[in-house]
């Protein structure tokens, strides 16, 4: 790929809301995240694991997804009117999307470097993924609330919160709509060189 084409996905991507309801064929899938697994990692650990929802168990995950936020409080201003149209809207939209990909990890020094490292490395597989992705004209949304530390949300998905750690869903299908790009502010606000023998 030339620099011109990466530097255009980059800055082109956008975070998806609306899908068109056809799947991304699954052979395509596998193989976005066959490459996505180039991504960097340390001691070659590769400690991405993955369960991509798709068809009915889109509602059953949504739901899920649903009583986490009512559990952590995230819904509390809702009466209970409001909050059965709040499920219903959370259902049309987990429906809405063909696949939702929770991305999680095998926890092996319980929050320590160790863990910190891969779950980094599978922040850098999402990125690999989002861009791979949007080269192939699919969209991909990276969410990630509290409901991923929620200990009876990750028992819930047959997950065990004291040896796994949930690190992001990624919402994935073709775009419906296209949001407008977000500018980002100029990254030399964010940097500092530093070349003298004085480094505070
Ligand atoms: C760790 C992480 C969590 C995110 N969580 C959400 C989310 O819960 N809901 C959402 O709409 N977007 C979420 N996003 C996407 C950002 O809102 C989005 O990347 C940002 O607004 C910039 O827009 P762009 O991706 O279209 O450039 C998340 C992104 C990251 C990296």
């Amino acid at each position: 790929m030339s620099e011109i084409n990466l530097v255009d996905i980059i800055r082109g991507r956008r975070t998806i809301l609306d899908y068109k309801p056809k799947k991304v064929e699954r052979d395509l899938l596998v193989e976005l995240l066959s490459h996505a697994s180039y991504a960097p990692n340390h001691h070659m650990k590769e400690p991405w694991k993955l369960k991509i929802y798709e068809d009915e168990a889109r509602s059953v995950f949504g739901e899920k997804v649903v009583d986490s936020y009512i559990r952590l409080g995230l819904l509390k201003t809702l009466n209970e009117e409001k909050l059965r149209k709040a499920r219903k809207a959370y259902d049309r939209f987990f429906n809405s999307v063909p696949h939702h990909i929770l991305f999680y990890m095998d926890k092996e020094d319980d929050g320590g470097y160790i863990d910190d490292e891969n779950y980094a490395a599978i922040c850098a597989f999402i990125q690999n993924f989002q861009l791979l992705a949007w080269e192939k004209g699919i969209g991909t949304m990276w969410t990630a609330k509290e409901t991923l530390r929620d200990e009876v949300f990750i028992r819930d998905i047959g997950l065990n919160p004291h040896n796994q750690r949930l690190v992001a869903v990624v919402q994935v299908g073709y775009p419906n709509k296209l949001p407008k790009g977000k500018e980002r502010t100029p990254i030399t606000e964010s940097m500092e060189w530093i070349q003298t023998s004085t480094i505070r």
